[in-house]
């Protein structure tokens, strides 16, 4: 956490997410300098619409494949909807679990709203990353995906990072937000901002693993750099696969087990 803190302004701070072993290995082999197991699980692994399905066995069992992956990364645990908005004794139950789970700190969806847990959950050594402009958990009351930080609530946006800062968080997501209110909040912080769709400006850059490496094959947002097509390699893979095997090209007598030769 005090690396990422002591970055600011002076290296740009990458993050991806993960949620299984393998792709954590990859993460930590590269240099990563965090991992955000995202409730964005939903979307992407388990196939749901939106994050709302995601609940706190699924964050617990992905966070530790994850750490089983990454012993030595900084792994940051998205806290599911509903698992901190009922109550403060709650969320700090549960973003325990999380820690317990291997995460090193927690991310919490949320502004003014959420400083007095966060304040809570640090006084209880438990680091937390906020998480501002689009925030999917609250879709339903933002009504759909939109930009954030447009003139008329820019003001408010800052002033919402600026609480959080001040409740104790170490870090702070700005997700599709506009550049000139990410760029704003981001030299009135001390901390780090970390965008996803927030432009150019911010301390570091977060994407989600199958968009990054194009095994997403549905709606990419714009924001989003493909660094591969891993889709089509899968697929010609796959399909290479099926030829084999219904042509019988495998398996070859090296992939196979003989009983030994008397
Ligand atoms: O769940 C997630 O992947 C996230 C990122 C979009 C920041 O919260």
């Amino acid at each position: 956490m005090r690396k990422l803190i002591k970055m600011k302004s002076k290296e740009p701070i990458t993050m991806v997410t993960a949620y299984d072993y393998f792709s954590a290995k990859l993460c930590e082999r590269v240099g990563i300098d965090a991992i955000l197991v995202g409730d964005s699980l939903g979307n992407v692994v388990l196939g749901y619409d939106t994050t709302l399905n995601v609940d706190m066995e699924d964050m617990s069992r992905h966070i530790s494949a994850v750490r089983r992956g990454a012993p030595n990364t900084f792994i940051i645990g998205d806290m599911p909807f509903m698992s901190y908005q009922a109550s403060d004794e709650e969320g700090i139950r549960n973003a325990g679990r999380l820690i317990r789970a291997g995460a090193n700190a927690v991310k919490l969806e949320g502004g003014k709203r959420v400083a007095p847990l966060v304040s809570k959950l640090v006084d209880a050594g438990i680091p937390v990353m906020g998480h501002i402009g689009l925030t999917p958990q609250s879709v339903n009351q933002i009504g759909g995906y939109r930009v954030q930080g447009k003139d008329e609530d820019s003001y408010k946006m800052i002033e919402e990072a600026q609480m959080i800062e001040e409740a104790g968080v170490f870090s702070i997501v700005l997700e599709l937000t506009i550049e000139e209110t990410a760029k704003a909040i981001t030299e009135s912080l001390s901390i780090p901002t970390i965008g996803i769709g927030a432009g150019r400006y911010c301390d570091g850059q977060v994407l989600v693993w199958h968009d990054l490496l194009g095994i997403n094959d549905e709606h990419v947002p714009k924001f989003v750099k493909k660094y591969a097509e891993l889709s089509v390699e899968i697929e010609h893979a796959l399909k290479h696969y099926i030829s084999d095997v219904k042509s019988r090209t495998f398996p070859e007598e090296k992939h196979s087990f003989r009983r030994k030769e008397k």
